[in-house]
């Protein structure tokens, strides 16, 4: 909402009354190439007309609308003339304030249904008359406000579509958003371009050159300082802003000793050489490691690692700024903060978009840093960001990486981490992620790693008994994290990965594979 007014491309805003598939929706309006805001329920009309949104969309939710807190809309919504399509919750809201009639139920309609098209409309144009459609409701709209009409009907509702034609209404009670509707986002496309007029202007390529535009302005003869982790999301805010600002940008590199093999040469070479950005590289390892000895309670490490790294990003910035010439100050602090990170999640019971986020708050950089902060990358979702990534031309070995956690190897470390368990852990996870990439799995999955048990067993080498560790491999798939289920992956892969271990890292003589999901269990082992 507090968005640059300079912005101009065609915008619609989603109101947000807790359901689980609202970043969803989303997401499925930017892949038309329309920008999409999600904004609180609460929200109040006059703020959206201020937003110079073309339309709105109603999220679906969890709730009743019958139950005593249901979340609620201003009712001048419905009176602003910007088109307005209520989904799911949506279209009862719509119908209840408009003076339809909305009955309860307390059993769900759920899955699969088939919409028949009954009566022309713009958000069917162009689409079959019959469509399958995905349901998940309690509550049913039984009778329409007046000046509506039924578009489409299923074989649990006389109202799955309806619309106000006048008024540029529209509801639908099942979900467009979700891939079980397979012509779902079809029917957004229509009410984006045929009922609110978009135009497909939010590309990646005007984005960049919006965002450079704003960056530069912002920035002005500053300097900026980023933190780089060889994550998308830092790499990607990295090339960015070295695009709007050139060397005003210097990026912190901390190597706390806990990287995969040659990560620390992999990002100098890229940033350093490739990009030509200014790189400070910190080499923590000793003081990590020395602070991590004997140390084996998860948490314990967690806080020294986090404690440690803000402790010496701080000392690299205090140098920077002791370098800087009059006029040239180290003013910003870039983040490669990102959409979901800054969505005001709708704290609903059901709503697991409001765990999300404080799940990903991890310790961020402490605020009496005295800098003001910079985050080029707010506005996107995260496939945005790797599009971004690649028409910054940075390499698919960057963009498309799996996401890495900020303690690194030490949350695979079962146990105590010394150099030599990092050691056997390194060339156990190169093993993976090079048979990994080598049949594109690596691309499939969310992640795919080793972890390091520290439990000795017996096993035989050629003629010699062994007494070795073990590694568990996990490979699991998710979406965002919060949930993981374990990838079903070919046997062969499992055979090459674990062979390859067991032969060639000293000190592993047994491989497991990793059959639980999360929950109960988590991704990493720590
Ligand atoms: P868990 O193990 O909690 O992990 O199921 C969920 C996802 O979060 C990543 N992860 C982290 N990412 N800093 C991060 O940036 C961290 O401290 C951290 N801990 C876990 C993990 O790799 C998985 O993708």
């Amino acid at each position: 909402m507090n968005r640059d007014e300079s912005f101009r491309v065609s915008k619609v805003v989603i109101l947000d009354f807790g359901s689980q598939y609202t970043q969803v929706i989303a997401r499925r309006v930017r892949e038309c190439r329309v920008y999409s805001e999600i904004l609180p329920c609460s929200v109040k009309a006059d703020q959206i007309r201020n937003t110079g949104a073309r339309g709105i969309i109603l999220s679906g939710g969890p709730a009743s609308v019958f139950a005593k807190d249901a979340p609620q809309i201003d009712p001048d919504v419905f009176e602003l003339g910007i088109p307005v399509l209520g989904i799911c919750y949506g279209i009862q809201l719509m119908a209840r304030h408009l003076g339809g009639v909305v009955e309860f139920s307390d059993r769900r309609e759920y899955g699969a249904g088939t919409l028949t098209v009954v009566k022309p409309s713009p958000l069917f144009e162009g689409l079959p008359s019959r469509l399958q459609v995905w349901n998940s409701h309690g509550d049913k709209v039984t009778r329409i406000p007046e000046g509506f009409e039924t578009v489409g009907a299923t074989e649990n509702s006389d109202f799955g579509a309806i619309q106000h034609p006048g008024k540029c209404l529209f509801g639908l009670q099942f979900h467009p958003e979700v891939a079980h509707t397979p012509l779902g986002k079809d029917i957004l496309e229509n009410f984006l371009t045929k009922v609110c007029g978009c135009q497909h202007d939010w590309t990646m390529g005007s984005f960049i050159e919006q965002s450079c535009a704003e960056i530069r302005a912002k920035v002005g003869s500053d300097r900026v300082v980023l933190g780089l982790s060889g994550g998308v999301d830092s790499s990607v805010a990295a090339a960015l802003i070295h695009r709007a600002v050139g060397d005003q940008l210097t990026c912190i590199f901390v190597n706390n000793g806990l990287l995969r093999s040659r990560e620390p040469e992999t990002v100098q070479r890229i940033f350093r050489e490739n990009f030509r950005i200014r790189l400070k590289y910190v080499d923590a390892t000793r003081s990590f490691l020395d602070l991590l000895s004997g140390v084996t309670e998860p948490e314990k490490k967690r806080k020294l690692i986090g404690g440690e790294f803000i402790r010496v990003f701080a000392e690299a910035t205090k140098e920077l700024k002791s370098e800087e010439s009059a006029g040239h100050h180290y003013r910003f602090l870039a983040q490669g903060t990102l959409y979901p990170d800054v969505i005001e999640s709708v704290s609903i019971s059901g709503n697991p978009a409001a765990l999300i986020k404080s799940h990903h708050n991890v310790g961020g950089l402490p605020e009496k840093m005295d800098f003001e902060l910079l985050e080029p990358l707010r506005q996107l979702f995260k496939d945005e960001v790797r599009q971004v990534g690649l028409e910054l031309e940075l390499p698919r070995e960057i963009v498309f990486r799996q996401p890495f956690p900020g303690p690194g190897l030490a949350v695979r470390i079962l146990g105590e981490v010394t150099d030599e368990r990092l050691e056997m852990l390194r060339q156990a996870d190169e093993i993976v992620v090079t048979e990994m990439k080598a049949n594109e799995w690596y691309y499939k999955v969310w992640q795919s790693f080793a972890v390091l048990l520290p439990i000795r067993s017996v096993g035989v080498m050629g003629d010699e008994r062994t007494y070795e560790n073990s590694a568990a491999l996990r490979i699991v798939e998710s979406q965002d994290g919060m949930t993981a289920d374990w990838v079903r992956i070919p046997y062969e892969i499992l055979a090459r990965i674990s062979t390859r271990i067991i032969n060639e890292v000293k000190g592993i003589n047994r491989v497991c594979y990793d059959i639980s999901s999360k929950p109960p269990s988590t991704i990493e082992w720590e």
